[in-house]
């Protein structure tokens, strides 16, 4: 079983948004999937509870790094191929732990000088683990592609990875999670509406190849 941690230092960049929109293109995908809801909030648990159906989702809000590892042993034994992890957002120790046990660790950033300025602890601690990582540029605006290009060159400056997939700010995002659904699943009502669907299914297919590519560190 392959895992994917999202973890940042910034809330509300995108963590559990990509969680959800990750395990149903790996479903579509014909994998196996299943989500880990490690943040106390349980925004992700909520939305499997709406949804009722795969990826089922495990919460574990104790904060302690050996009830993570049971749950995604509890995981694994369901015969998941991935487990997708929603973490607090926090590089406390049981953020890193699991980042550590991830076969590949995203980092949502919006392209904003606030989220940049956060980003940089989080990047030195996870290349001093030697953790496979990507930042995806995440809810980009769609009005200018300035913030996005000024961010990319600043991040690829100093040398971090960053998935070729960028998410886009997109109603569909929103909407589609409340009833349980993601924006893989419902219905575009407009040419924007489908090209998120487009960017989520490259972010999914990106990261498939970059697990396969590069084995887990710790
Ligand atoms: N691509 C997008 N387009 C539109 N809205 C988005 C997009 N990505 C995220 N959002 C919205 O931004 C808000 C924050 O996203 P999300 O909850 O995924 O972030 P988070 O990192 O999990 O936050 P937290 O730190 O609070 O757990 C949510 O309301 C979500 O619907
Ligand atoms: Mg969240």
């Amino acid at each position: 079983m392959k895992i994917v941690t999202m973890l940042t230092e910034k809330g509300g960049s995108g963590k559990t948004t990509l969680t959800r929109h990750l395990a149903v293109a790996a479903i579509q995908d014909d994998q196996s999937a299943a989500c880990l809801d490690a943040d106390p909030m349980g925004g992700l648990r909520s939305w499997g509870d709406a949804r009722g159906r795969d990826p089922f989702v495990v919460p574990e809000a104790s904060q302690k790094p050996v009830h993570v590892d049971q749950a995604v042993d509890k995981i694994r034994d369901a015969g998941a191929d991935y487990c997708f992890i929603d973490t607090a957002g926090a590089l406390s120790a049981v953020g890193l732990h699991m980042a550590r046990i991830a076969n590949l660790v995203l980092i949502p950033l919006r392209p904003t000088a606030d989220d940049v300025k956060a980003l940089w602890p989080i990047v030195e601690e996870l290349k001093r683990h030697a953790v496979n990582f990507a930042v995806v540029i995440s809810a980009a605006p769609t009005t200018t592609r300035r913030p996005t290009t000024e961010t990319l060159d600043l991040l690829e400056a100093q040398g971090v990875p960053v998935a070729p997939a960028i998410i886009h700010q997109r109603q569909i995002v929103p909407d589609s999670g409340i009833n349980g659904l993601t924006a893989l699943e419902t219905e575009a009502t407009s040419p924007a509406d489908a090209k998120a669907v487009d960017e989520f299914k490259y972010l999914w297919t990106w990261a498939k190849t970059r697990m396969a590519e590069v084995p887990v560190a710790a």
